[in-house]
């Protein structure tokens, strides 16, 4: 691997602990103003410091962070598609040229396997791999899931093996039963996608359980921005993500953290 791109690729997975927690909050693209996300930069603020990287579309990035960040971006440049539509139907809509002028450390493209739009999107991760490859970006491979889709070990093992296989150098893709069968079938490192917003005790558990069983981290959403303190969630995924601590033990922090919060913001 080209030395630019593993140096990118180690801003974002620590080389400290072999793993990263990633903010995911590009779900606008294709949701609009959802729960949470309703003023990106109200939103991210308060987060990024905990954050190993975030992941925003383009202009959540412009308008909503800080440029004088130093957290990683990983950039969706995959798009065109709505919930009102079908969701496979996606094209590339940011150039290499463009997500390396926003000093980008990765690119993020999601493949549709067993979509109506299946090779489309395939061919879009691969046009934007052997950009990647010639400038030395990173591109994060995302199995999103359409709406009837299963989200069982055997459909995202599957997904998650065509992105390496295409060169994708990383992948985030879901939890399931079996998750080993997916991070062991799969060569480039997995990131584990939240979902749905659960209850915090449950999204710690997930996390816990993904590490676990393989997965160099989370690239996590709503069960960080929905959590009812945002700032004490990513904390406590960050102490199972970087420090193995146990669900108990972390969402004991969590409970903690949110207290100390409650307190600060009534003085
Ligand atoms: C979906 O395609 C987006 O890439 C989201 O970033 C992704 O679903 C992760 O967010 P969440 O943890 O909310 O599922």
């Amino acid at each position: 691997m080209d030395w630019g791109l593993k140096n990118r690729l180690s801003r974002i997975i620590k080389p400290e602990t072999g793993k990263t927690v990633m903010l995911a909050v590009d779900h606008g693209y294709f949701l609009g103003p959802t729960t949470g996300l309703e003023e990106p930069g109200k939103t991210i603020a308060p987060l990024l410091p905990y954050a190993d990287a975030l992941m925003p579309t383009r202009g959540v990035l412009r308008t909503s962070v800080d440029a004088s960040t130093s957290v990683p971006i990983v950039l969706r440049v995959s798009g065109g598609n709505s919930i009102l539509k079908e969701l496979s139907d996606e094209e590339i809509t940011v150039t290499m040229e463009d997500a390396i002028r926003l000093n980008v450390s990765a690119v993020a493209v999601s493949i549709y396997v067993g979509a109506e739009y299946q090779k489309q999107t395939i061919m879009n991760l691969a046009r934007m791999i052997n950009e990647g490859e010639r400038y030395g970006i990173p591109v994060l491979a995302v199995t999103a899931v359409g709406k009837d889709m299963a989200r069982d070990a055997r459909y995202l093992a599957l997904a998650c093996r065509i992105a390496a296989e295409l060169g994708a150098h990383f992948v985030k893709t879901y939890y399931c039963d079996d998750f080993e069968r997916v991070v062991r079938t799969c060569p480039v490192p997995i990131v584990m996608a939240g979902g749905k917003k659960i209850p915090e005790l449950d999204a710690l558990k997930l996390t816990y359980n993904a590490i676990k069983k393989g997965a160099s981290g989370v690239d996590m959403g709503r069960n960080i921005f929905q959590a009812e303190s945002p700032v004490a969630m990513i904390q406590a995924v960050r102490a199972v993500v970087h420090e193995k601590a146990t669900p108990k033990k972390a969402y004991a922090l969590y409970l903690s953290l949110k207290e100390a919060e409650a307190k600060r913001r009534k003085k």
